[in-house]
């Protein structure tokens, strides 16, 4: 589900409410955001799911990508109460919330308050992809040196 800053300040307010005080910092300014739910059952027989949260990563990352081609900017935070989400928006049981998305506009550079632009402009790091990805055996990195 989703609220836009514009179309309803006051759900607008009550979603932003959930998210923590260093997300809100940022999050406030941009014109939407998007709650991302895992379906725990399967709709049809209310079967447990246990690939809800799989397919709810991997529909939200086409979003990411999406959005990204259209020249916007997309922020996942993992950073919010679900219980408030759940107060506050009446969500069912049966869905667990995963993330809030939000998505705009990239700001001026001059736009960007002080204290947000560090992080800004730090330098994107990414952990080596032995660390996380195996050949043949749990824990054995891949040893392709052309993917490090
Ligand atoms: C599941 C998930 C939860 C995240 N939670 C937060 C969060 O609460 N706040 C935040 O600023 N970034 C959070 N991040 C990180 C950002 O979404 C983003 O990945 C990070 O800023 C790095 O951006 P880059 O991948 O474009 O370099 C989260 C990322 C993921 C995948």
């Amino acid at each position: 589900m989703f609220w836009c800053r514009f179309a309803d300040p006051t759900r607008w307010d009550q979603a932003i409410a959930t998210l923590s005080d260093g997300n809100q910092a940022w999050a406030k300014a941009a014109p939407l955001l998007i709650l991302a739910l895992a379906a725990d059952a399967f709709q049809r027989d209310l079967k447990p799911n246990r690939w809800g949260q799989y397919d709810t990563g991997g529909a939200t990352m086409n979003l990411c990508l999406q959005a990204t081609a259209l020249g916007l900017m997309v922020h996942q935070m993992g950073g919010f109460d679900p219980r408030k989400a759940q107060e506050n928006f009446s969500l069912p049981g049966g869905f667990t919330p995963m993330a809030m998305i939000a998505i705009g506009y990239q700001l001026p550079q001059e736009a960007i308050p002080e204290a947000l632009k560090e992080r800004e402009h730090a330098p994107r790091m990414r952990r080596p992809l032995g660390e996380t990805f195996f050949y043949g055996r749990w824990g054995e990195a891949i040893i392709d040196p052309a993917c490090e």
